[in-house]
C-alpha cells in the first residue's frame, strides 16, 4: 500500500531505469472524472497522453478493443510506448488485451482503483473481453512490467455496491486461502472497516498462486472458486438485460460451490453451515431452480476450464482450502443445488 506520492516515485524510478519516454493512460469516464490529475506529475519526466474509455463491463468488448488499437494507430504509437490501466477490473482486462495485441507486444502496467481490481484483476496477467455475454470469450495471458503498490485512497469515491462487489472476490479468497480472513470478514461490522492486512492477504496469496501456475493449468484452477456458477448467472443477467456485477454473481457462485462441495460430502456441514449463513448474511442470494439451472447450463458448458463435456469445479473441503479441477455432470450438479420440485 502506498500514497500518490510514492506511487509517482514509483513510475518515475521504473521510467528511467527501462528508457521510457511515452505513456498513454487508459481509464473510463468515472475515473477520470473523479481523478483527472491523478498522474499529472508524470508530465515532467515523460510525454502521457490519455485515452477515456465509457464506464462498465459493456464496454470489455472487442469492439472497444478494435477502437482503442484505431487510436493507437491513428496517433502513430510505436513499440516503445507503455500503456497504464487506471481504473477497475474493466480497463485492467481490455488494456491487457490490448498491450498484449499492439504491434505484437507493448509494455503495461495496472494501476487498480476498485477494490475487485486490487486484490484480483490487476494481478496474474490474464486479460481479455466478452464475446456474446460469454466472459472473457477472447484473451491472452501477458503480463504487466511491474506490479505497483495499491493506493487505498482510491477506496474512499468508490460507490458502495462496488465496494461489495470487490467484497465478492475477497469472500472468495478467504474461502479458498484463509479460515481467520473468513472469521475476520465474518466479525467486520461494515465494510468500511475492512484492513489493509484483509485486502494484503489477498493480493499475496494470488501471487504466490500465479507464481506457481502461470498459465492457468491447474492449481490457478482454484482462484476460480465461484466463478463456474458465477460467471453463468454474470453472462445470462447481462444477455437478459438485468445486468449483475462481477463480484456480486461471483458470491452467488461462492454459494452453490459451497454447497456442492457439502453435498459432494467434501465440505463438513458445520462449516457449510456456518458459509451458509455468512454469505445469506451479506448479499442476496437467489434461488437456482432446475429451469434457471437449464438457462445457465449453455454459459457454464463455455467455461474454459472444461474438457469432454463435464464441467469443471473447485471445491473446498474446509473453509481456507481448495482443489482444483473436479469434472461433475449437469444432472449430479442439478441434484446437489436446486431445491426439490
Ligand atoms: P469496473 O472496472 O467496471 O469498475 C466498477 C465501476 O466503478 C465502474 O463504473 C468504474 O467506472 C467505477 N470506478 C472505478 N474506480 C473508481 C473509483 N476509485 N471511484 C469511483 N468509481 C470508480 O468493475 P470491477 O469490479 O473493477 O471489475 C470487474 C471486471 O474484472 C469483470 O469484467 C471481471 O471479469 C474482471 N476480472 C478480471 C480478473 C482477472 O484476473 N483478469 C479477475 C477478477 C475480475
Ligand atoms: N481471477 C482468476 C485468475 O486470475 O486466475
Amino acid at each position: 500500500m502506498m500514497n500518490r506520492t510514492g506511487i509517482i516515485r514509483l513510475l518515475v524510478d521504473f521510467f528511467r531505469r527501462e528508457s521510457i519516454r511515452q505513456v498513454i493512460i487508459l481509464t473510463d469516464e468515472n475515473v477520470e472524472k473523479h481523478y483527472p490529475d491523478y498522474f499529472s506529475e508524470l508530465t515532467g519526466w515523460v510525454s502521457v497522453d490519455k485515452v477515456v474509455l465509457p464506464a462498465g463491463e459493456q464496454a470489455k468488448s472487442m469492439e472497444t478493443t478494435v477502437s482503442v488499437w484505431s487510436r493507437f494507430v491513428d496517433r502513430q504509437y510505436d513499440k516503445g510506448v507503455l500503456l497504464l490501466n487506471f481504473g477497475g477490473g474493466v480497463i485492467c482486462d481490455i488494456g491487457g488485451f490490448v498491450a498484449s495485441t499492439y504491434k505484437r507486444g507493448i509494455r503495461f502496467v495496472n494501476f487498480p482503483t476498485t477494490l475487485l481490481a486490487m486484490i484480483d484483476a490487476s494481478v496474474g496477467g490474464k486479460n481479455g473481453v466478452n464475446v456474446h455475454h460469454v466472459k472473457n470469450a477472447v484473451g491472452t495471458f501477458y503480463f504487466p512490467d511491474i506490479q505497483l503498490p495499491v493506493d487505498l485512497k482510491l477506496l474512499e469515491t468508490l460507490p458502495k455496491e462496488e465496494l461489495k462487489s470487490g467484497f465478492g472476490e475477497l469472500v472468495k479468497y478467504a474461502l479458498i486461502g484463509s479460515e481467520k480472513l473468513f472469521n475476520d470478514l465474518d466479525a467486520l461490522p461494515d465494510l468500511n472497516s475492512l484492513k489493509e492486512e484483509h485486502i494484503g492477504f489477498c493480493i499475496d496469496f494470488k501471487r504466490k498462486i500465479v507464481q506457481k501456475d502461470p498459465n492457468d493449468t491447474g492449481l490457478r484452477h482454484i482462484l476460480n472458486y465461484g466463478h463456474t456458477i458465477g460467471h453463468a448467472i454474470e453472462s445470462y443477467s447481462s444477455e437478459a438485460g438485468t445486468p449483475m456485477s462481477h463480484g456480486l454473481a461471483v458470491a452467488q457462485g461462492l454459494y452453490y460451490e459451497s454447497l456442492l462441495s457439502a453435498k459432494l460430502g467434501r465440505l463438513p456441514k458445520e462449516e457449510w453451515e456456518h458459509i451458509d449463513r455468512f454469505l445469506k448474511k451479506q448479499f442476496d442470494i437467489m434461488p437456482i431452480t432446475d429451469k434457471f439451472l437449464e438457462k445457465l447450463t449453455p454459459y457454464m458448458l463455455n467455461d474454459k476450464k472444461n474438457r469432454n463435456n463435464l464441467v469443471n469445479f473447485t471445491l473446498i473441503d474446509h473453509i481456507g482450502h481448495a482443489d482444483p479441477d473436479f469434472q461433475i455432470a449437469l444432472d449430479t450438479l442439478a441434484r446437489a443445488i436446486c431445491p426439490l420440485p
